[in-house]
């Protein structure tokens, strides 16, 4: 939470927070980075690991969901949390880059399993008033983002052992997105997809593909050596394999939607174009009530029963 804020970068002090370029000349801040991809909803997780101490960071994590038969399943949760004990890894944070609209969230569950503590952008309260609304939810539903352990604001820092981590306010998909750097690693969750896929959609309530150009920007203004891990991968026509591995200098060069340096005005007319044309997502509904609330599920009704809500004409 807000209260302590600070406290983390302030236990571990660090000259350059979070500076790729300071990470090429000191492998102690180029953290190894283990992917695993969630086919059922095109999701990359990442385990972040700092090799001097075998500390780590979980950064967008998936909680299984069946929607036919309402059931959920931690099995793609299970196979992080077994590679983090087989590791013999100390989880000190799970993160978030933002409210997913795709998948559901599995880090209060993680945070049972292995510790750490749950992290979004500050931003999220401007999430939990929007969709507090559209579901209707009562006074019982706090939207201070006090779920959550702690609220990132751009330019904050914090650790993962002895690499420094700093956050990036990215808006732009939503208002609350974030890029974490840590060390020469860029997570950019929903921003830029790798170079041949371009960008993520901006017609989320509160989204906006001039911001969204915006953010790419300072993305773009990190070193070009600059590692970028991105969120989702759909597999691209004329591309067989999964990826989400590529690099600042990768992605100006090369993305379909960006590169080259396009403009903002012609970005925007064709991300908007694009969006008119694409589906609501298929777990938008269940996706949005579980992440406002940090990944846990509404709280039981009298028959010990947990409900999810399904706005009708709403979305
Ligand atoms: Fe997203």
């Amino acid at each position: 939470m807000a209260e302590d804020q600070g406290d983390i970068a302030a236990a571990h002090p660090s000259p350059a927070v979070g500076d790729p370029a300071q990470a090429r000349d000191n492998p102690a801040n180029r953290p190894d980075v283990f992917a695993f991809f969630d086919e059922a909803t095109n999701t990359l997780t990442y385990v972040v690991r700092d090799p001097a101490s075998d500390r780590a960071a979980i950064i967008d994590s998936v909680l299984d969901f069946d929607y036919g038969s309402g059931r959920t399943d931690t099995r793609s949760a299970q196979a992080v949390a077994d590679f983090v004990r087989d590791k013999g890894l100390t989880v000190e944070w799970v993160l978030e880059t933002h409210v997913h609209a795709d998948h559901l969230s599995a880090a209060p569950w993680l945070q049972q399993q292995l510790g750490g503590r749950i992290g979004i952008g500050d931003g999220i309260t401007v999430v939990q008033d929007t969709f507090g609304k559209v579901f209707n939810e009562g006074t019982a539903f706090r939207r201070d983002g006090s779920q959550f352990d702690r609220l990132f604001s751009d330019g904050d820092s914090f650790s993962i052992g002895g690499l420094t981590g700093r956050v990036l306010h990215t808006p732009g998909h939503t208002p609350a997105c974030l890029t974490y750097v840590i060390g020469d690693a860029a997570f950019v969750g929903d921003t830029l997809f790798m170079p041949d896929y371009g960008t993520a959609r901006c017609d989320f309530p509160g989204g906006s593909a001039a911001v969204l150009f915006r953010s790419i920007q300072t993305i773009l203004a990190l070193p070009d050596e600059t590692r970028i891990f991105v969120g989702h991968d759909y597999l691209p026509e004329g591309r067989s394999a999964f990826q989400w591995e590529t690099t600042v200098g990768a992605q100006k060069q090369g993305n379909i939607h960006i590169g080259g340096n396009r403009s903002a005005d012609e970005f925007v007319a064709m991300r908007e174009r694009r969006d008119a044309t694409l589906a609501t997502p298929r777990l938008i509904i269940p996706s949005l009530q579980v992440n406002m609330r940090a990944g846990q599920l509404p709280e039981p009704e009298e028959d010990g029963t947990r409900f999810l809500k399904v706005p009708l004409n709403r979305l």
